[in-house]
């Protein structure tokens, strides 16, 4: 029997992989704008287990297992009180006997590491403190839309937080030069850096986010203070008030260069408005994109279609 495959961290997927999931994608995104029904799930059930907030995560999920002729069922936060109620394993091992998969959107990465340990089905996960792999691919799938993948500079400005860290392990495994511009202290996180190193990928870090973007191709923002860290919004909007995504910012960057975010946007904090709701904003379509790219991940995982052979 093979075994169980899971998204835990953008890592878990081979650059073949990657690719092959968003040709996928982009067949699937083709047929949904067509009409043309793809079934393939039928009868599968996902259970989405949700320790935070979202808007974007829960309504892809659950329109994309619907689309795909499943279903899925949203645990709200506090419904399942994961750990507390009773333990991670436990809870992987129930949910093991009924559903065909797991995303989880969780405090401590650990959480999702724990199902993934414990469930004898595939685990997806959609945002933990340390990566939000989903998101990346999203991108991934926004880049290909315009450019190739291999030798593309994406420059993040902001926080090195987790939606920086999948987006660093996407460039190293699909050969993407990766910047962040970010203030002291709020560097990525030293395990992330060594997988990046460990997959022969680089993070330049540049203080100066006018010097960072000179040659970029993809500038990316997210919010400075991440679900969890509310209590920090006052001393990282201080941190980071030079670190805005604004017009300012983008007369130092190439005419050519892109600008996204996952989305919550906070705007006049991170971004301006007048840069997100330019044309040269791809955050929304990147946000499209999570319902194709996600729908490609289930039918891989759940589905068992072959991508990247
Ligand atoms: N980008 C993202 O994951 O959005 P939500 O938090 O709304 O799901
Ligand atoms: N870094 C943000 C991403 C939200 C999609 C957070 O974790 O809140």
């Amino acid at each position: 029997m093979k075994p169980v495959r899971h998204l835990v961290s953008m890592s878990d997927f081979s650059k073949e992989e990657i690719n092959g999931l968003i040709d996928l994608a982009r067949k699937l995104r083709v047929e949904w704008r067509s009409g043309i029904p793809r079934h393939t799930l039928a009868s599968k059930t996902l259970a989405m287990v949700f320790e935070k907030p979202s808007l974007r995560t829960r309504v892809t999920f659950e329109s994309g297992m619907t689309q795909l002729g499943g279903h899925a069922i949203y645990l709200a936060p506090g419904d399942i009180q994961i750990g507390k109620r009773e333990p991670v394993a436990d809870v992987a091992r129930n949910l093991s006997r009924w559903v065909q998969g797991i995303m989880a959107r969780t405090h401590r990465h650990s959480t999702v590491v724990g199902l993934a340990e414990h469930a004898a089905v595939p685990v997806i996960n959609a945002l933990s403190d340390l990566e939000h792999p989903c998101q990346a691919l999203a991108l991934a799938m926004a880049i290909r839309d315009r450019r190739e993948l291999h030798g593309t500079h994406v420059v993040f400005v902001g926080d090195g937080n987790n939606v920086a860290h999948s987006i660093m392990l996407l460039c190293a495994i699909t050969g993407m030069r990766f910047t962040i511009s970010c203030p002291a202290g709020y560097e990525p996180s030293a395990v992330i850096l060594e997988k990046c190193g460990a997959l022969r990928g680089t993070c330049a870090i540049e203080r100066e986010p006018e010097a960072a973007v000179r040659d970029a191709d993809v500038i990316y923002t997210d919010v400075w203070a991440s679900m969890g860290q509310e209590e920090e919004t006052e001393t990282r909007r201080a941190a980071f008030s030079r670190y805005q995504v604004n017009e300012a910012l983008l007369r130092s960057a190439p005419e050519h260069a892109v600008i996204s975010h996952c989305l919550p946007a906070h705007r006049g904090e991170e971004i301006t408005s007048e840069v997100l709701d330019s044309a040269r904003c791809i955050a929304f379509d990147e946000a499209e994109n999570r319902l194709h790219v996600q729908k490609a991940v289930l039918l891989f995982l759940l589905g068992g279609e072959s991508v990247g052979d």
